[in-house]
């Protein structure tokens, strides 16, 4: 009769019992796990927790000063806001190689954390996101020979830390129920998928503040789309990508040369396999009408209606 308010209850035992009156440090990426992690481990010993939560200037529009009014404001966890976003950027400039930028963009998340983490003292804990297909499939490099798969949640590897992982016997299902039966907002719990390079690798080619503007002004209106026509579910990871390429249009009496924007969406179990999603034509169509008219120096909106395999989802 396994129950999830059985499972909040053992484990808010079980941290306390672990960490005593020791203080615990967590790395907050904005998403589900780490979000849920952060709220279980202060509803069990509040101001004991402390959050970093770097701003990378990858994220999404608005998504920052979202996880801040939700995590802060609302469930009142103690979070170390970074803004870090000319550090991340210098480090990009002239960088055009995925996995170079992968690389980049890793080991200053790392610094960054690293930095802010040496500035708090007496920190005996750092708690940490892990789900039970993670546990899985650490040994297995399969997934990781394709892309390196930079993850948020890394770890400085000199850091003496104990590990807390209230979430490595979940499903990702589950995390998700736990972070309902927790009070969290559905907008938060039910979060795509968000690479921990972030727009980083949506912006095809090197990264600059312009490019990452266009990427997030049409990710929004793809979004926003998304959830008018009741998709939010049924898709299981929607954005847009910069390739990067220009093209002839025309608009009004003039010739425009500008940016194409790529959609990807599609439909998954694990994101290891993936179908381009049927999205009705006349949602793309809204779509496609919008960012050409809201998002500056986009002419051409392209859909990608390839499956993983042989593409992957990331264009990148
Ligand atoms: P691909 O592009 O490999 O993506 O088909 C599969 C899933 O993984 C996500 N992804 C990443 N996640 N760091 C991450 O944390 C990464 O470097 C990375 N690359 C891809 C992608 O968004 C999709 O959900």
């Amino acid at each position: 009769n396994w129950s999830m308010t059985d499972f909040i209850d053992q484990q808010i035992a079980q941290i306390r019992a672990t960490v005593g009156n020791k203080k615990v440090l967590l790395g907050l990426s904005g998403g589900v796990d780490s979000s849920v992690v952060g709220v279980l481990l202060h509803k069990a010993i509040g101001d004991q927790l402390t959050s970093i939560f770097v701003d990378h200037g990858l994220l999404r529009k608005g998504e920052a000063d979202q996880v801040m009014a939700s995590l802060e404001g609302k469930f009142g966890l103690n979070i170390i806001k970074v803004d870090a976003r000319e550090r991340f950027l210098s480090k990009l400039q002239g960088v055009s190689d995925p996995e170079q930028k992968r690389k980049i963009i890793g080991k200053e998340f790392i610094e960054v954390f690293d930095d802010e983490a040496t500035k708090l003292n007496g920190i005996d804990f750092l708690a940490q996101g892990t789900l039970y297909t993670d546990v899985i499939e650490s040994g297995t490099s399969t997934a990781q020979t394709i892309k390196s798969h930079h993850n948020v949640g890394g770890l400085p590897e000199d850091m003496q830390f104990q590990l807390i992982e209230p979430l490595r016997t979940l499903f990702k299902d589950e995390v998700r129920d736990l972070g309902e039966k927790l009070g969290m907002p559905s907008d938060l719990v039910w979060r795509q998928p968000f690479p921990g390079p972030g727009l980083g690798i949506r912006v095809i080619g090197e990264v600059t503040e312009d490019k990452l503007a266009i990427v997030r002004d049409s990710d929004l209106i793809l979004r926003e789309e998304i959830k008018n026509a009741g998709l939010e579910r049924e898709v299981w990871q929607y954005f847009t990508v910069l390739p990067g390429i220009r093209s002839v249009g025309v608009m009004g009496d003039g010739r425009t040369y500008d940016y194409t924007i790529g959609i990807r969406a599609v439909t998954s179990i694990d994101g290891m396999t993936a179908d381009f999603a049927k999205i009705p034509w006349d949602v793309l169509q809204k779509i496609s009408v919008r960012i050409v008219n809201e998002v500056v120096h986009v002419n051409r909106v392209v859909y990608d209606i390839t499956s993983k395999p042989p593409a992957t989802i990331e264009w990148e």
